[in-house]
């Protein structure tokens, strides 16, 4: 009695399950080998100074020190804290500071109202949670070439909706002609079997720093109202712009919600994705949300699995604090820009010194930069070596395969970064490209 029947069955596997969902996912992986190598030896000027300076990562690491400071002057936790609050879908209190920073901010059309708002861990999260929302297993979101890699996982680990790239061919993504390129993959698409069910926009642009205009968005709308597919802006960097002399008058940041959208499109089609992450300079406080004013079976859907990636009571208390300081907002702001516009003109002077070619930027914290004449031959696999090359010399650049870039020789770097990391990171890149000596 009680003992455990002998398991006959032939079928049955010796090894521990695991589902081909996740399989599919731990893939080998080239391009990320570099990210795990450097992830545990990244330079601190007090903890590893001798450590792998890493420029690779969209980090604005600029005003860190005060925002560090802000948070510990601000935080006392109490019981409630210990509860789960009110929630999955954030706190009443985070929601309204939200609101009223978004109407703000993002000057929408319509106001947007605090139940327009579900808040989740980080951005990413967000486009993951709203992968779910939008389509089946085997559907396609668009998303033009070159794009920020972390959308690939975030769409695709979970959901298995599959990122469809768009290849600009030279047409520039934040332009209104970029519509065009996205109908035609769309079309093809759906043709070979994929469904598409959204296109992603990231505004202003990751890796290319700039944002969109009314213009483009308008081509947009009329395409995704053509399709009936929904249209999703990220919006992470709105308040991350900074003059220079590439743009001395910055074009200004448009949300999407700025626009009168039922001139353009079914509105309940539009949402955007707003977090902490970039323009407060905190990426690790994980702390993000889906605004999305004029679909609220949206919003129940996406409160529907929000439970799973929700912020912890702690992140929520953080950015409300930040958010109700509007006099401590008033100066931050100003300050986050004079030294991305400071960090800006040191890294591209630099990189004009040496003739190095770099994709002007007014927005983000990082630059996009053709390193194209150092490569051994006009592949993916030189790319690599170089990528590499540079870590063994202790600076992490990100390489463009990894963003799907069109041309080989293509590298992200994150010029928001205090000066003197900065510095030794540049000096080890040009030690490195001065041993190659291309013409
Ligand atoms: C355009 C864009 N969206 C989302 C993210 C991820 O943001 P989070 O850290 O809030 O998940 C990034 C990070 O680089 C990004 O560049």
């Amino acid at each position: 009695m009680g003992d455990i029947q002998q398991d006959t069955s032939a079928s049955r596997s010796p090894e521990p399950s695991l589902s081909s969902r996740v399989k599919d996912n731990l893939q080998p992986d080239k391009l990320g080998e570099i990210r795990a190598y450097c992830y545990y030896k990244q330079y601190d000027p007090n903890t590893n100074p001798d450590g792998i300076v890493a420029l690779a990562i969209a980090e604005n690491k600029l005003m860190r020190n005060e925002i560090t400071q802000h948070i510990n002057d601000n935080f006392l936790i109490t019981p409630w804290h210990l509860t789960y609050g009110e929630g999955p879908v954030g706190t009443a209190a985070l929601r309204k500071e939200l609101t009223s920073y978004v109407n703000q901010v993002f000057k929408p059309y319509m106001p947007v109202e605090d139940y327009h708002i579900c808040m989740c861990n980080g951005a990413g999260n967000a486009v993951h949670n709203l992968a779910f929302c939008v389509g089946e297993p085997g559907d396609g979101i668009l998303l033009s070439k070159p794009l920020y890699t972390g959308f690939l996982s975030d769409i695709e680990a979970g959901a298995k909706i599959k990122v469809v790239q768009v290849p600009m061919e030279g047409v520039d993504p934040a332009s209104p002609e970029a519509a065009k390129k996205f109908e035609e993959t769309l079309l093809e698409s759906e043709r070979a079997g994929t469904r598409i069910r959204a296109i992603l926009i990231p505004n202003p642009h990751n890796p290319l720093g700039r944002p969109y205009n009314e213009e483009a968005w308008i081509a947009f709308l009329r395409l995704c109202s053509k399709y009936n597919i929904h249209l999703i802006s990220d919006e992470v960097y709105a308040q991350s712009w900074f003059p220079s002399d590439d743009f001395p008058k910055p074009p200004l940041f448009t949300s999407i919600l700025s626009l009168d959208l039922e001139k353009y499109i079914n509105p309940a089609l539009v949402h955007v994705i707003y977090a902490m992450s970039k323009d407060f300079c905190a990426n690790g406080i994980r702390i993000g949300c889906l605004i999305s004013p004029f679909n609220p079976e949206m919003i129940s859907a996406f409160k529907s699995i929000t439970g799973f990636t929700r912020p912890s009571q702690l992140a929520e208390q953080v950015w409300l604090n930040l958010l109700k300081d509007r006099p401590y907002l008033e100066d931050y702001f100003p300050e986050l820009r004079r030294r991305m516009a400071d960090s800006y003109a040191y890294t591209t002077n630099r990189f004009k010194e040496y003739g190095i070619p770099y994709t002007a930027a007014c927005f983000s914290p990082c630059l996009w930069i053709d390193l194209s004449r150092y490569l051994e031959d006009d592949s993916e696999e030189a790319e690599l070596a170089l990528a590499w090359r540079l870590v063994k010399a202790k600076v992490w650049v990100a390489m463009g395969a990894i963003f799907g870039s069109e041309k080989h020789g293509n590298y992200r770097i994150t010029f928001a970064t205090p000066r003197e990391e900065l510095a030794l990171g540049l000096d080890r890149m040009f030690e490195v490209l001065d041993g190659i000596r291309r013409p």
